[in-house]
This record gives structure tokens, C-alpha cells and sequence, in this order.
């Protein structure tokens, strides 16, 4: 059987365009998602607060943009501005279903769309997407299984759209990230896209470490992509074949922090991201050696790139 591609998961204040690259240096990812980018708010006065969220400066991977929202007009307008270059550096545009948060559920949008009374305005923001793209790149998809149960009549009706890419978080919305993935959940959905859309690659997601790991299930479920999330958090050379986070020592940790560091300095010059949410980093880099946890609550007390760079450095 031949081996599944790798996609790093989009997550949320964690995976912009300097992470993906401290990724994509230490381990290659064959697929790399940003965060969730609002498209009303790309659509609206709040547009350039907005955009550094889709910078690609750093990039040197395939990266795809995820959108979210509730109107199909900024659906088709971004879709449009990402396939004509407008917006720069991508190689086609994820809609995200999958997101549990409370606000964001109670406003309908993302994971909500699962429930069968949002699936004509579900149909209406994908056709939207795909009328911006109008064929120039291609649409993916990022769901669960479902919002309360598990409803495969769900991604029956998203594949009927041919997406290029169904990834599916195997759990239920309900579920959160309480429970173990349900990766046997997969098989139907595999069967329907057999059925529906042949060319369709279904991507596995949930609880799954590394590369090792993502090939065994890859091998077990016939799934064609695998997508790493919280794994990156555990080790950022996921995607290699060999273990080689767990030899590395304090010198190499502390190296690949100041690079991240030094990145996230040279990106955001005009401070489009704030310093606070890098610090959660740390909790990657400076672990597992003697005195890690004394190291981290100095950069946790430190509030700029340099005052970081500071503590690491004596
Ligand atoms: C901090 C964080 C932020 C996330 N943000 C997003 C997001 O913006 N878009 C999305 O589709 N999923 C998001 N997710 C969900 C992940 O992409 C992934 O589906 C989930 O973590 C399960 O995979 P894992 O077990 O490999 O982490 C986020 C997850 C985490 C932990």
C-alpha cells in the first residue's frame, strides 16, 4: 500500500506562518492549514487586524487557508481574492466544520453546520467558495463525525461538493477532545466517498503522534492523509520517520526556541501578533532537561521577544 501524506492541523493562534516554518525545517509536513480566518471580518473594517493571520512570509510548504463565517457573499469574495493572488502564497482554501467552541456554535457557524436544519446554508457557503474559486485551486473540507452522534449523512452531502480533501476529526462535537478518536468511524466514510467522489483524499485526524503512528493507521484504515495536531506540541519532528526529538538536549531545544523566536521578530515587525501567546511555546521547546521548568517560568515572566531571548541566553 502506498503511504499516506502528512498534513500539520490547523490550529488556532499556533500554526501561523512562523511555526509552519519551524515545522517545515525541523520535519516536512506535505500539507500545512492555518488558523481559522473569519471571512466577514476580512470583509469588513477589521480587515488588516485580520490578514497577518494569512501571511505566508515564512512559508516554504504547501499551505492551504482555512475560512470560516456565516455569509456566502465573504465567502466567495475571499475565495476569490485567495485563487487571484489578491492574497498571496496559497494553495487552496479549507472550510472549516469542525470548530466546538461555544460562541462560535451558538452563532451557527462551523461545527453547528453538522446539524441537519444548517445544511442548505452549509450547501450555500461551499458553493459560494467554489464559485470564488472558480477552479483556479481547490476546496477542502475539515469536519467531525457529527455535531451531538454521529451522522455520516453529513459527509455524504459534503462530498456530493468533489471537495479535494475530507479530513475528519473523529469525534463528535458533543465530544470535544474528551474522548478517545473513534478512528473505525473512518470506514464508511470511506465506502460513501468510493461511491460519491472517487477523487476525493480522505484525511484521518485526532489523537494521532507521529509519522510511525500515522503510517500504522494510514496502513490499518486505508485512509489516503493523515493530520497531526497536538502531536507538533510533543515533539516538532513529528513528521520525521526516526525519533530525534527525544535524543535532543537542552542546547538543541533552546536553539530551535530562539529561532522561533528570532522568526516571530522578523515577521511581525509592526507588531501585527502580540508577544503573550509565543510564550505558550516555551511549553514545546524547554522541556525535558534538567532545570526545564525553572527556564520556563522566567520566559513566562518575561514580556517581549527580547526579554525571551534574554533569560534563554544566560
Ligand atoms: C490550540 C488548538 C487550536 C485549534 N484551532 C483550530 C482551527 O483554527 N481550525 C480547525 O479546523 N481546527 C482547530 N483545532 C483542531 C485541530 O485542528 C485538530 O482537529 C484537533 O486538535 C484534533 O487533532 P489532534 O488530536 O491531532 O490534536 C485546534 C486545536 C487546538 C488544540
Amino acid at each position: 500500500m502506498s503511504k499516506p501524506f502528512f498534513v500539520l492541523a490547523p490550529m488556532d493562534d499556533v500554526t501561523d506562518t512562523v511555526f509552519r516554518r519551524v515545522v517545515d525545517d525541523c520535519a516536512s509536513a506535505d500539507y500545512y492549514v492555518t488558523e481559522f480566518v473569519n471571512v466577514d471580518g476580512l470583509c469588513s473594517a477589521g480587515r488588516e487586524r485580520i490578514l497577518p493571520k494569512l501571511s505566508t512570509q515564512q512559508d516554504k510548504g504547501t499551505v492551504i487557508a482555512q475560512i470560516w463565517g456565516k455569509k456566502p457573499e465573504n465567502f466567495e469574495t475571499i475565495a476569490r481574492e485567495i485563487a487571484d493572488g489578491t492574497i498571496q502564497g496559497f494553495s487552496g482554501v479549507d472550510i472549516n466544520f469542525g470548530c466546538p467552541d461555544k460562541a462560535v456554535v451558538k452563532n451557527e457557524c462551523c461545527s453547528a453546520m453538522q446539524q441537519p436544519h444548517l445544511r442548505e446554508q452549509a450547501g450555500e457557503l461551499i458553493q459560494a467558495t467554489l464559485d470564488g474559486l472558480g477552479g483556479r485551486l481547490p476546496l477542502t473540507l475539515k469536519t467531525r463525525l457529527g455535531f451531538k452522534d454521529i451522522d455520516y449523512t453529513w459527509h455524504e452531502f459534503l462530498l456530493s461538493f468533489k471537495p479535494m480533501m475530507l479530513t475528519v476529526h473523529v469525534r463528535t462535537t458533543k465530544q470535544m477532545s474528551k474522548v478517545p478518536a473513534k478512528w473505525e468511524a473512518i470506514l464508511p466514510i470511506l465506502e460513501l466517498r468510493d461511491k460519491i467522489s472517487p477523487e476525493t483524499k480522505i484525511v484521518l485526524n485526532g489523537d494521532i503522534v507521529d509519522r510511525k503512528h500515522g503510517e500504522e493507521l494510514a496502513e490499518k484504515y486505508g485512509v489516503d492523509g493523515i493530520m497531526i495536531g497536538r502531536g507538533i506540541f510533543h515533539n516538532p519532528y513529528c513528521f520525521e520517520e526516526k525519533d530525534i526529538w527525544s535524543e535532543m538536549g537542552r542546547e538543541e531545544r533552546i536553539e530551535l526556541f530562539k529561532k522561533h523566536l528570532e522568526l516571530f521578530e522578523n515577521t511581525y515587525k509592526n507588531g501585527e501578533r502580540k508577544f503573550n501567546p509565543l510564550k505558550k511555546f516555551a511549553k514545546i521547546y524547554i522541556s525535558d532537561f534538567p532545570g526545564a521548568s525553572e527556564l520556563r517560568d522566567k520566559v513566562m515572566h518575561t514580556n517581549s521577544v527580547e526579554g525571551a531571548l534574554e533569560v534563554i541566553n544566560t
